[in-house]
């Protein structure tokens, strides 16, 4: 089959509904959330079901056409972007939206890729059940994505990242044929755990269609605080404490360093300090439980008061209701827009040990300095071990030259030293484009054959993402 006949087929597949031919609706499909990489492609095609999606990929498959899945393309490492040469099928998981079941006995929730987190979440909610993966880009990313990029977010450290909430998964390999795996069982030792392979690959395998996803009772209560603390080895010791005080009814803990949270409050409307007086570095700490109401507030001051007694914490303040809760939230969650409006931060999302986060930032600055004078925005999930330690330009240089002209040296410095101390270069946001030069860096050589195999068993012709993950 030649490219011009298989376009042709695959436009007959989808119908004129399951193509984006319009240029200017094309444009937003064809460059990435960052604004790093833009694209071109022979078709931006949109089926509209599972069996459209293995039609399509049979045509590509048999004529040996690129695919390029992409879901609310908001990831952050170009991996949804295809290359600009104008040869690949983009093809988009927007239109399988459909909530295919809640099963409030079993406590799953079956979603099409195309559904948007927030909207898996809204379809928990309703039957007082949780969804927990949460994260600030969830109101436009797919659970799709989510399971492609194996996410991350603001409750890992109580309920894992996102592939450990799933429990099945349809996958359209990429010669078309379809992977049924939506049983949703919670137990089931029949061989090789496949759905793995598909989460956290990001595309280079083949199209989630469809997940069942575990639901969790919806908490009746939470505790919100935002808190002064010592350093980052007191937060550390704090989450420990914390953990143990509360039965383990700690969800999210957030840190924030002064710069990032003077960011977010110069830069965003409607933010502003919690506390009186400044301070180098913060935690947003949240309990939740599902239970009798009240006693999660009493666990939490005495956590704060012990916290303080060994000083810990240094100060702090406690959400009373729920918009002083969202106010506290905000602080945290715009962070990435705030680093937007100052022109954007190399970014980087590293993980340690959690033991090993104060050893970390200790050594960091000296790395990133010894490349280029630059400032700071540190923050992440320090209760799942994970640091956005991201970089920007200093005050009055241009963010696009400074990105441009120091942004690859300053992440080998960051990425090299999470090797070093034997953590991950890439925590949650994955490897895309942008950082398949450091996986084949950084990565143990046998570790990279294994996934080269994986990937050759499955994807032979290699049409599956192509350049993304691997350097070629
Ligand atoms: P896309 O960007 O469309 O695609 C991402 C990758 O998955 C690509 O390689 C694509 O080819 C592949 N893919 C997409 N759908 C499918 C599918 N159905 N089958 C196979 N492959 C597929 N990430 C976190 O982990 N934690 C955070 O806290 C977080 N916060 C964010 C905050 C903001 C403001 C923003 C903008 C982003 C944030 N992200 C975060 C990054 C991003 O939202 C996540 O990576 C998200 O999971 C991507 O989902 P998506 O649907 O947008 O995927
Ligand atoms: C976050 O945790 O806010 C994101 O993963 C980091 C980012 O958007 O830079
Ligand atoms: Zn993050």
């Amino acid at each position: 089959m030649t490219r011009h006949e298989a376009l042709a087929r695959i436009r007959e597949i989808v119908g004129p509904a399951g193509v984006v031919d319009d240029p200017l609706e094309q444009a937003g499909y064809l460059i990435d959330e960052r604004r790093l990489y833009q694209g071109a492609a022979a078709l931006v095609v949109r089926p509209a079901s599972t069996d459209e999606v293995s039609a399509v990929l049979a045509v590509c498959h048999e004529a040996g056409l690129a695919v390029v899945p992409q879901g609310g393309n908001t990831g952050y490492c170009g991996g949804a972007t295809p290359d600009d040469a104008d040869g690949q099928v983009l093809l988009s998981l927007t239109r399988l939206n459909r909530i295919r079941e809640v099963d409030p006995v079993g406590f799953t929730l079956t979603v099409e890729a195309g559904v948007v987190l927030a909207r898996a979440q809204a379809a928990a909610a309703e039957h007082e059940l949780l969804f927990p993966l949460s994260m600030g880009s969830e109101g436009s990313c797919q659970v799709g994505g989510n399971l492609a990029t194996n996410a991350g977010g603001l409750a890992v450290l109580k309920y894992g990242t996102a592939r450990e909430l799933v429990l099945g998964l349809e996958v359209v390999l990429p010669d078309g044929r379809v992977l049924h795996g939506l049983k949703g069982l919670r137990k089931d030792n029949t061989g090789y755990d496949l759905k793995q392979l598909f989460m956290g690959a990001e595309g280079t395998l083949g199209v989630i269609t469809a997940a069942v996803l575990k639901l969790f009772p919806a908490p009746t209560e939470r505790q919100t605080a935002w808190l002064a603390v010592a350093d980052a080895a007191a937060a550390c010791r704090l989450l420990g404490a914390a953990r143990k005080a509360s039965g383990d009814a700690v969800t999210s803990f957030e840190y924030v360093t002064r710069p990032s949270l003077a960011l977010v409050l110069s830069r965003i409307d409607g933010t502003s300090d919690p506390l009186d007086s400044p301070y180098e570095h913060y935690v947003l700490m949240e309990m939740s439980a599902a239970g009798a109401e009240g006693s999660l507030r009493e666990i939490m001051e005495q956590v704060l008061e012990d916290g303080m007694a060994r000083g810990e914490v240094l100060d702090g303040a406690i959400a009373e209701s729920g918009p002083q809760r969202d106010a506290l939230w905000k602080l945290r969650e715009s962070i990435p827009e705030a680093e937007k409006h100052v022109g954007g931060a190399v970014k980087h999302d590293v993980s340690v040990l959690i033991s090993r986060i104060p050893e970390y930032l200790a050594l960091a600055p000296a790395r990133v300095q010894a490349v280029t004078d630059c400032r700071l925005s540190i923050y992440g999930h320090i209760g799942d071990g994970n640091l956005h330690y991201n970089l920007l330009p200093p005050a009055d240089s241009d963010p696009e030259a400074f990105r441009a002209h120091w942004g690859a040296a300053l992440s080998r410095a960051v990425h090299g030293l999470a090797a070093e101390l034997d953590g991950s270069f890439s925590a949650e946001h994955g490897v895309g484009k942008l950082k398949k030069d450091e996986l084949a860096r950084l990565s143990d050589p046998v570790e990279l054959e294994v996934m080269r195999a994986v990937k050759t068993a499955l994807d032979p012709r290699g049409i599956m993402n192509p350049g993304k993950l691997f350097q070629a």
